[in-house]
């Protein structure tokens, strides 16, 4: 659990809010709510003697398994309060990155219209533009990638009884809600998703219906990839594997989609056109919002005629946007002018990754090889540091670590699947700040030698 206590901000009126982060659900709950909790968590672990009035900054702390009278504190939401001489890196994820300058002066600047009636030029000059960076007929402007996903199940899996093949550790899976069973009626059956994203094809093979019409069986219509894959770490989908996924759905007469939300990474790291990847999909879903930097937005590609029902589905769940240009401009320059910027990114998280195998004391273990573009997953060795623990001890900032470090530097990460911690790089991200999370990461290392020794 991630908590921000945005304390210190004398605009902010700290008895009113706090946004609490607990494995990527945010909810924003009045600091009586909070306090609740961090009393009651408090008291469970033995952190406060008296049931006395918690400051926000002693609530996140004792949430963290901290008290500030252990000179530990919550430094803060990044960008919000925080002590002027701690420094945020935020690692949790690319979708946190904020519209810089030029971004928001196309926003401002942006030629509208209704988009559901077809009529926003700059949504329109967007759809195009991406379809032709794809190599796709024709692509649609959605809210979110999830939607986005949703979609493509939608209109792949048109009747009811069909299914789709997922991977049992894809986003589509895991973490959009069900969605496609929950309001699309489709079933799903899943494959293994192996360490580096891809799947056996003879179990994929196994997978495939071949009943129909007996009435026992869903009909295979689908199978869905995910490139770059999230949870195993952002791997990049060999190309020999896409066109092998590929043939095996032409032989069944089934569909390819490919949750493609961090494909510009791919292609990136694979120095190959995005359309050399994607001639293996028959649709797509590329998200804006990631490390393209765009505050919302997703593109859906396929077929035309795919299109044409994407755009029925989209209405059907609110999808239609009306004066959508504001934010397709903000799209256009992801597409124009944030492509080249992602390499940035993968280069600072391998550094990160190597200064973790480097460390002393040797706490983490990480596979070079499978760093391949912007998000890092690594394991701790040592079970005396869980990665729960790990991730909120890089969140906290102590007075120690300020005298020693010559200020706070507050690094954000989440623990994993698998006993992990995964961490993210993006455009807010710089080499500096890489770097001082480095600096970060081996003074907590050391701190945690130091308690072992101590402990013998
Ligand atoms: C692989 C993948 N697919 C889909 C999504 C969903 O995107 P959104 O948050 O825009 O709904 C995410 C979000 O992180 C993702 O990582």
């Amino acid at each position: 659990m991630i908590i921000d206590c945005r304390c210190n901000d004398p605009k902010f009126d700290p008895n009113t809010y706090a946004s609490v982060e607990d494995d990527g659900q945010r909810s924003v709950m009045s600091l009586k709510t909070l306090f609740s909790r961090a009393l009651y968590s408090s008291l469970k672990y033995g952190v406060l003697a008296s049931g006395k009035r918690l400051s926000a900054r002693e609530a996140g702390a004792a949430v963290l398994g901290r008290t500030a009278a252990r000179g530990y504190y919550s430094a803060g939401r990044p960008g919000a309060c925080g002590a002027a001489h701690v420094r945020v890196v935020d690692l949790r994820s690319d979708t946190v990155t904020k519209p810089g300058p030029a971004m928001r002066q196309a926003m401002a600047e942006a030629e509208v219209g209704d988009d559901v009636m077809g009529e926003d030029p700059t949504v329109n000059e967007l759809q195009k533009l991406a379809a032709d960076i794809f190599g796709m007929e024709a692509a649609l402007f959605v809210p979110s990638g999830t939607m986005s996903n949703l979609i493509a199940v939608m209109v792949h899996c048109r009747e009811r009884g069909n299914e789709m093949i997922v991977g049992d550790l894809s986003h589509l899976h895991i973490y959009e809600q069900g969605g496609s069973a929950q309001l699309a009626g489709v079933h799903a059956t899943t494959v293994t998703t192996l360490p580096d994203g891809t799947f056996d094809l003879e179990q994929l093979e196994s997978k495939i219906r071949h009943g129909y019409p007996d009435p026992h069986y869903p009909r295979s219509r689908l199978i869905c990839v995910e490139n770059t894959h999230n949870i195993q770490g952002g791997r990049v989908l060999p190309l020999a594997f896409l066109q092998e996924v590929r043939a095996l759905a032409d032989r069944y007469g089934l569909s390819v989609h490919m949750d493609g939300a961090r494909v510009m990474n791919a292609a990136v790291a694979q120095g190959v056109p995005l359309s050399t990847i994607l001639q293996h999909t028959h649709t797509v879903s590329v998200c804006l919002s990631k490390g393209l930097g765009s505050p919302v937005g997703t593109m859906l590609a396929g077929p035309q005629a795919f299109i044409s029902g994407a755009v029925r589905c989209r209405k059907a769940l609110g999808g239609g946007m009306r004066q959508a240009g504001v934010l397709a401009a903000a799209g256009k320059l992801s597409l124009q002018d944030m492509i080249g910027r992602l390499e940035d990114d993968h280069r600072n998280a391998k550094t990160f990754a190597l200064a973790l195998r480097e460390c002393d004391p040797s706490l983490f273990a990480v596979d070079m090889a499978a760093v391949e573009t912007n998000i890092l997953r690594f394991r701790l060795e040592q079970p005396s540091l869980t990665p729960k623990e790990f991730c909120a001890r890089m969140a906290a900032v102590s007075e120690e670590e300020e005298a020693v470090l010559g200020q706070g530097i507050q690094v954000l990460m989440y623990p994993h699947f698998g006993n992990s911690v995964r961490a993210v790089w993006h455009l807010g991200i710089t080499a500096e700040d890489t770097q001082l999370a480095i600096q970060k990461m081996q003074f907590v290392a050391s701190q945690h030698l130091k308690e072992n020794v101590r402990a013998q």
